[in-house]
């Protein structure tokens, strides 16, 4: 089995930006975190962040030449606008968990929407970067028929 965690725009400014959303670890912590949850699991992984909604889409098409069992996606800001996104993951038909670090349902009117939710078995929010590791487990448990 094999996973992918994909972060969009903003999300490589970990620990940077506005920590009272989204605390002080930063994206190297994030994946360090993953890889060793994963590791713990038997399970590998592989991380891909950008800043560009064309590249995240051209990497969640290559996940389906791979052959992915699970992707675990926080498109950071495209959540909220890109139908490109939410078309990519619907083509690939790659198990699809959708995260946010911030409790999104209790921010801004604009973060209400999100496109890609339509494609994920599941949404995770509010939960920091604990967010990860539960969106990992809900991809072994659907893995493995629950
Ligand atoms: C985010 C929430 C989004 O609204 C925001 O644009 C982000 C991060 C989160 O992880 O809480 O970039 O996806």
């Amino acid at each position: 089995m094999k996973l992918l965690v994909i972060n969009g725009p903003n999300l490589n400014f970990l620990g940077i930006r506005e920590p009272d959303h989204y605390g002080r670890e930063t994206y190297d912590d994030l994946v360090k975190k993953i890889q060793a949850y994963c590791d713990g699991k038997g399970v590998a992984v592989e991380f891909y962040q950008s800043n560009h909604e064309g590249a995240l889409v051209d990497r969640i098409q290559q996940a389906y030449f791979d052959q992915v069992s699970g992707i675990v996606i926080n498109p950071g800001a495209y959540t909220h606008t890109s139908i490109a996104l939410l078309d990519a993951v619907k083509s690939v038909q790659i198990p699809t968990v959708e995260v946010h670090i911030s409790k999104v349902e209790e921010r801004e009117d604009f973060r209400q929407v999100s496109y890609i939710r339509a494609a994920c078995i599941g949404t995770i929010t509010g939960m920091g970067t604990d967010g990860y590791l539960l969106a990992v487990d809900r991809l072994l448990e659907h893995h493995n028929g629950h």
